[in-house]
């Protein structure tokens, strides 16, 4: 009789999964410059990015998690700050330096908050944008990391 063995879940990522990554800073009296590559800096093949720009004072942005894709955030310019939820705990991360990048796994669910004038929120992504990967509502988000 063969014994019976539990299914292999997935780990399901969680805050601690979450963290800054110090990124290459060349520093020159001409102007510094930071750089990024996928698989070394970025532990993802980036498949999108996208930018958040001239938002307006005590804007939100975010509010949601995604299913499947992974992200990471850079401050370009100007700070903001990114509360980051796995349904169990909380942590937040202030974004002020272009050389800090926060890695976001999926399954996190996200809101950026109190963006400075003129920041600038670059976001590094492993998948092409999907609306069906978006958990917009929050009961929704507890409901599913229950089930992973
Ligand atoms: P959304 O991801 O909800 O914004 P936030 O960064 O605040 O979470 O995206 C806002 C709108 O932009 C939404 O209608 C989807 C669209 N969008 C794209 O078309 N492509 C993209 O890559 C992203 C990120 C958003």
């Amino acid at each position: 009789m063969q014994a019976e063995t539990a299914p292999v879940r997935p780990r399901v990522s969680s805050t601690h999964d979450c963290r800054l990554i110090d990124l290459p800073k060349i520093q020159d009296p001409r102007g510094n410059l930071t750089f990024v590559e996928s698989g070394s800096h970025v532990p993802f093949e980036i498949e999108r990015a996208y930018w958040i720009y001239d938002v307006p004072g005590g804007s939100v942005r975010g509010g949601h998690a995604y299913r499947k894709c992974h992200e990471f955030i850079v401050a370009l310019s100007g700070s903001f700050e990114v509360m980051l939820d796995d349904g169990s705990h909380r942590v937040r991360y202030a974004l002020n330096r272009s050389y800090h990048a926060l890695l976001v796994p999926n399954l996190i669910w996200r809101e950026l908050i109190n963006f400075s004038t003129n920041s600038v929120a670059l976001v590094l992504a492993s998948s092409p944008f999907e609306r069906s990967d978006y958990v917009r509502d929050y009961a929704d988000f507890l409901k599913l990391r229950n089930t992973q």
